[in-house]
């Protein structure tokens, strides 16, 4: 016979498992756009977006981690669909919405596995949190230079590289420039 699940465990699930719906939707969202950056042949920023959909990955499989350890099933759900075709402007402004609300969703969901007695789930939101940060500042930056300088500071990235070498992590790359 099973054994029934703790309602406390029950709530931690629930809240890993809306964190990876929302990760999925990133994943996609985010590689989406790096397929239009790099049409439009803006280099280094179509690479930058591809780290941090591979950033959202690794949360992904960290979130899938926690929970399949605590004895439930990761989803394979997105949170919801992904918007194709955006222009380079309407990109990172987008995404500034995107990272901001997952900070704020992470939080909370941060607070319900507190409450249901869970640190280490809490821990790991915290973690991820960290990295959305980073995320978000970078697309805040991005955004604040398209709108005031427009296509001066968008020619500076036509035909620049867009490989992203060895290097696997949007965070690691930040933190080596010292961001
Ligand atoms: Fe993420
Ligand atoms: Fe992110």
């Amino acid at each position: 016979m099973a054994v029934k699940m703790d309602p406390n465990t029950k709530k931690v699930i629930d809240a890993l498992n809306k964190a990876r719906s929302m990760e999925l939707q990133a994943i996609h969202q985010y590689m989406i756009q790096h397929y239009i950056l790099s049409e439009l042949d803006y280099g280094q920023l179509c690479a930058y977006v591809k780290l941090i959909s591979v950033d959202e990955m690794r949360h992904a499989q960290r979130f899938a981690e926690r929970i399949d350890t605590l004895g439930g099933a990761p989803t394979c759900d997105k949170a919801g669909g992904v918007v194709q075709g955006q222009s380079v402007k309407e990109i990172f402004p987008f995404d500034i919405n995107m990272e901001a609300n997952t900070v704020k969703t992470y939080n909370e969901l941060a607070e319900i596995c507190h409450k249901a007695g869970d640190s280490t789930s809490a821990g790991l939101f915290h973690s991820i949190i960290s990295e959305e940060d980073i995320h978000l500042a970078y697309y805040k930056e991005t955004a604040g230079h398209i709108a005031t300088l427009g296509d001066v500071f968008l020619a500076k990235y036509v035909a620049t590289s867009k490989h992203t070498g060895p290097v696997k992590s949007f965070v690691k790359v930040m933190e080596k420039e010292d961001f």
